[in-house]
């Protein structure tokens, strides 16, 4: 089967749907791979590259219309002159690129008429198995990242607070509104470069992630779960938006920069920064709109453009993944691999709606319109059980600086999530356990317990509450803390080590002996990877 990679024809867009790495992908995936004639130059690979890495170079005619498979990154578009890129595509063949359904009813129809299969990536479900095809997400993350590179580059003074000779400068103050891949990856670039930064959702189950990256959580003063299903947020009631959007205008005088990335999925965005916001901020603040093409959280932006008003900078740009075309090109080529070898490779190649991926991402076959899919049962969401937004003054304190997580934000339940939880395995684990010890407890000798069967008893039971004790203690600790975590478990593993010693030593030959040795083992394993871990993370400290 083969593959085309046309050069992208978007005014501006400079990704292209595969690097040369992920032209390796597609081969190993037993493809053939062509790639249009400086398909790859805005994104820096050039053609070269995708011919050393098994690709050959072709026209742009023959990547559309010589292919069983078409990757894009933009939907397919009309052209000056009036031809439409729908057209180029052969009879029967497969275009996989982002589409927007909602948006997209004239290319739809066109897909349909010409009997071309299309998958969308952006109806890619966002739950855990899917996560590494999720071009969403890889677009969102290098998007929230590209906004405060944008927003440091429009902001006249340092994002961390510098004691100089010549005076003192202090912190720029970020907010960060909606918490979710893109405002996740925005708080951790502002963090990154020494900001102070707030965030607001309305998911409390973001709480964790923001804390994580060292922001802080704001709140408002009302009870509502915003939580929708599979880990996205639903539309929140006017009294919770007034009570955010009361928060938003005390939190207006006092921050330097604003990156606002609220969305509810196929609604247009919420206006949550309003003009006299705007004006409550200093000149020289910056508000960085992500939300711009779904209609903009700011009022005053205008999409694609920078504006200013009352000396404050409104960023609108829609680009902000192509702007960093290199990167976003390599990860949304790899998140197009998975989906292919997710569709069978180019042996087992397959519309299987069985497959909720696939299903999903489906919008026209066989000369069909198959969106919207059929309703399935809910994903997993990612959040806890709803619990509401608790009540709490916004104040501005300065976040602690803590060890960065890499979140998807809509992946399984955390480890921290269940505290308090027992894992059904836990629970047969500890119901095994107790029947041993039951069982042993009432083994009738004449002299009462044996004594042998006593020491048994003594270290089963030390044994199970170690299990239980280090259990929870593991699974309370948050995601982010486990490394640390690891470092300080050195301590255990060397009471570890002594006592399996004078196991082994004491009781040498039988297997008790062994069963020490082993441990010294573990113990010594975990004490070494503990050093390695704990210098690791000094490193990271060391200019
Ligand atoms: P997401 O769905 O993961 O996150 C949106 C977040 O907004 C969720 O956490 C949700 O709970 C929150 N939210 C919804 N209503 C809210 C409210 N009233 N107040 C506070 N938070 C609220 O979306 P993702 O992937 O992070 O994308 C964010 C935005 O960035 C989208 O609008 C997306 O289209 C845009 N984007 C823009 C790009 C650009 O170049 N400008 C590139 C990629 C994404």
């Amino acid at each position: 089967m083969k593959i085309g990679i046309p050069r992208e024809t978007h005014p501006g867009e400079r990704r292209v749907a595969a690097s040369p790495a992920a032209v390796a992908r597609y081969l190993k995936l037993g493809f053939e791979v062509t790639v249009e004639a400086d398909a790859g130059a805005g994104a820096s690979y050039p053609d070269e590259k995708y011919i050393e890495a098994g690709a050959s170079i072709v026209s742009g005619d023959a990547a559309f219309g010589e292919s069983d498979v078409v990757l894009k990154v933009r939907a397919p578009r009309e052209l000056e002159g009036g031809a439409h890129e729908v057209d180029r595509i052969r009879e029967g063949a497969t275009l996989i690129s982002f589409l927007f359904p909602a948006q997209a009813e004239d290319e739809i129809e066109r897909l349909r008429a010409r009997g071309i299969t299309t998958l969308a990536v952006d109806q890619i479900p966002r739950i855990t198995r899917a996560q590494k095809m999720d071009a969403l997400s890889s677009t969102a993350n290098i998007a929230g990242y590209r906004a405060v590179v944008e927003a440091s580059n429009e902001f006249g003074s340092f994002f961390t607070g510098q004691f100089t000779a010549a005076g003192k400068v202090p912190p720029a103050r970020v907010l960060v509104i909606g918490a979710g891949v893109a405002g996740l990856a925005a708080i951790g670039a502002a963090r990154g470069l020494g900001a102070i930064v707030r965030a607001f959702d309305t998911r409390e189950s973001v709480r964790d992630q923001i804390k994580s990256l060292g922001g802080e959580f704001l709140t408002v003063q009302i009870e509502e779960s915003g939580e929708g299903g599979g880990g996205y947020a639903k539309t929140m009631s006017k009294e919770f938006i007034e009570a955010e959007m009361a928060l938003f205008r005390e939190q207006a005088k006092d921050i330097d920069i604003v990156i606002t990335t609220a969305l509810i999925p196929g609604k247009k965005a919420p206006t949550l920064w309003t003009k006299d916001m705007v004006e409550t901020m200093r000149p020289g603040s910056v508000v960085v709109d992500l939300a711009a093409e779904q209609g903009g959280n700011c009022e005053g932006t205008v999409p694609g453009e920078r504006t200013v008003v009352d000396g404050v900078v409104i960023l609108g740009y829609t680009d902000l993944a192509s702007r960093m075309a290199n990167v976003a090109s390599d990860l949304y080529g790899t998140n197009l691999a998975h989906l292919l070898d997710e569709l069978g490779g180019a042996e087992g190649y397959s519309i299987d709606h069985e497959n909720e991926v696939v299903r999903c991402a489906l919008i026209t076959e066989k000369g069909e319109i198959m969106w919207p899919p059929p309703k399935r049962p809910e994903p997993t969401p990612a959040a806890k059980p709803p619990e509401a937004t608790k009540a709490a003054p916004p104040a501005p304190a300065r976040p602690a600086a803590k060890a960065p997580t890499k979140s998807h934000g809509h992946g399984p339940a955390e480890p921290s999530e269940a505290a308090g939880k027992f894992s059904p395995l836990s629970i047969v684990f500890m119901v095994v356990l107790a029947a041993i010890w039951a069982g042993l407890r009432l083994q009738p000798t004449a002299s009462g317990l044996d004594p042998k069967a006593g020491e048994f008893l003594q270290h089963l039971t030390v044994f199970v509450l170690a299990c239980f004790v280090g259990w929870q203690v593991v699974w309370n600790v948050t995601p982010a803390l486990h490394t640390p975590l690891m470092s300080v478990t050195n301590a255990i593993s060397g009471i570890i080590v002594v006592g399996g010693l004078l196991l082994a030593t004491a009781e040498a030959g039988n297997a008790a002996a062994w069963v020490g040795a082993i441990a010294v083992l573990f113990a010594t394993i975990n004490v070494v990877g503990g050093f390695q871990v704990t210098r690791r993370m000094l490193r990271m400290f060391r200019k």
